[in-house]
């Protein structure tokens, strides 16, 4: 009989029919959060399972799936499955690496104009009825032309909003683990400094670093006491790299000038401070939500789960394997 794949929440049909040739499907018709007790019942008995952020997938949900070979995430970034946990069960994992780089630098571009140039909260105002004369100085926000970008985690979407930068008239300064090549730095305008210049001297600080351990509140009280109280923190990144509830001091003792943030601690709950507040632009995590994007994330699950089991263009190769050791057992 075919293997069997499982896949978490409703996608493009069209792209999982690619897999049933060779297994037989479950699709869950209805976008859900599964219990740790649910998610591990729906594992038992998988070959395959294609799952989303909200899916925490670690030692406790894989106990009872003892076909499971891999785990296909549809998301660039991971930390919702426990790499270690897969990887000591032999079990694969991959993400969805690249597809979406230019979708979420424009949506990162978006954010950081939406916020200097007030729109979310302009928009709110013409709709509540408050618009009555055109008023001269009414929602006056700030230019970007020669403000500094700054840009916390540098790869490859980091570049992508680098690149941007210079139509918008804008000089890139970035931290990250490690500098770039200095081709790299130079294709992209980018100068690396330190995390403390970085936090110091940037207009517009964008957030585009994984969540792990180690960037849990990266961006906290002390970081954001360095910022410039003119500037702006833009997050495309993941809930938890900033301190929401110090954000949320900082902005509404004017201690920073706004934020425009995708992701949240805890989303889809917010810090409830956040909401109250005008200098804060906000959006339910869809920086790489377009048409395209998504059903090229959806074709990249497929192409992994595909290629572990021997099917399709790359064969016994995961293009986006994250733990690829697990492939010389
Ligand atoms: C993707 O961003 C998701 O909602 O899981
Ligand atoms: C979205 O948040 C992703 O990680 O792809």
């Amino acid at each position: 009989s075919k293997p069997r794949v499982w896949i978490s929440r409703p996608t493009f049909p069209e792209v999982i029919a690619r897999l049933e040739p060779h297994f037989e499907v479950t699709a869950e018709a209805e976008e859900r959060r599964f219990s740790p007790a649910e998610l591990a019942a729906k594992l038992a008995g998988q070959d395959a399972a294609v799952v989303g952020l909200k899916d925490r997938i670690g030692a406790a949900e894989i106990a009872g799936a003892h076909r499971l070979r891999i785990v296909a995430n549809l998301g660039v970034g991971y930390d919702n499955l426990d790499l270690d946990a897969l990887s000591g069960a032999g079990i694969a994992a991959s993400n969805t690496a690249d597809v979406l780089n230019e979708s979420v630098a424009d949506y990162a571009w978006a954010l950081l104009l939406g916020a200097a140039r007030r729109m979310t909260a302009a928009e709110r105002w013409l709709r509540a009825g408050q618009w009555h004369a055109t008023e001269f100085k009414a929602w006056l926000g700030a230019d970007v032309r020669g403000r500094i970008l700054g840009i916390l985690g540098m790869g490859r979407i980091g570049q992508a909003i680098a690149h941007r930068a210079v139509g918008f008239g804008m000089p890139v300064l970035y931290h990250n683990r490690s500098p770039l090549p200095e081709a790299t730095e130079r294709a992209c305008h980018a100068r690396f400094v330190d995390k403390a210049q970085l936090l110091r001297e940037s207009d517009f600080l964008v957030l585009v670093l994984p969540l792990t351990p180690q960037t849990r509140h990266a961006i906290g009280a002390p970081e954001l006491a360095l910022m410039k109280p003119t500037a702006m923190l833009v997050n495309v990144a993941r809930g938890g790299i900033v301190d929401d509830r110090a954000l949320a001091a900082a902005l509404r003792e004017r201690r920073l000038a706004g934020a425009a943030l995708d992701v949240f601690e805890g989303e889809p709950a917010l810090y409830p401070g956040l909401l109250e507040l005008d200098n804060v632009v906000l959006s339910p995590h869809i920086a790489s939500a377009t048409t395209e994007t998504r059903r090229a994330m959806t074709s990249v699950a497929v192409d992994n789960v595909l290629a572990l089991f021997g099917h399709g263009p790359h064969a016994g190769r995961p293009p986006t394997i994250l733990n690829p050791s697990v492939l010389d057992k």
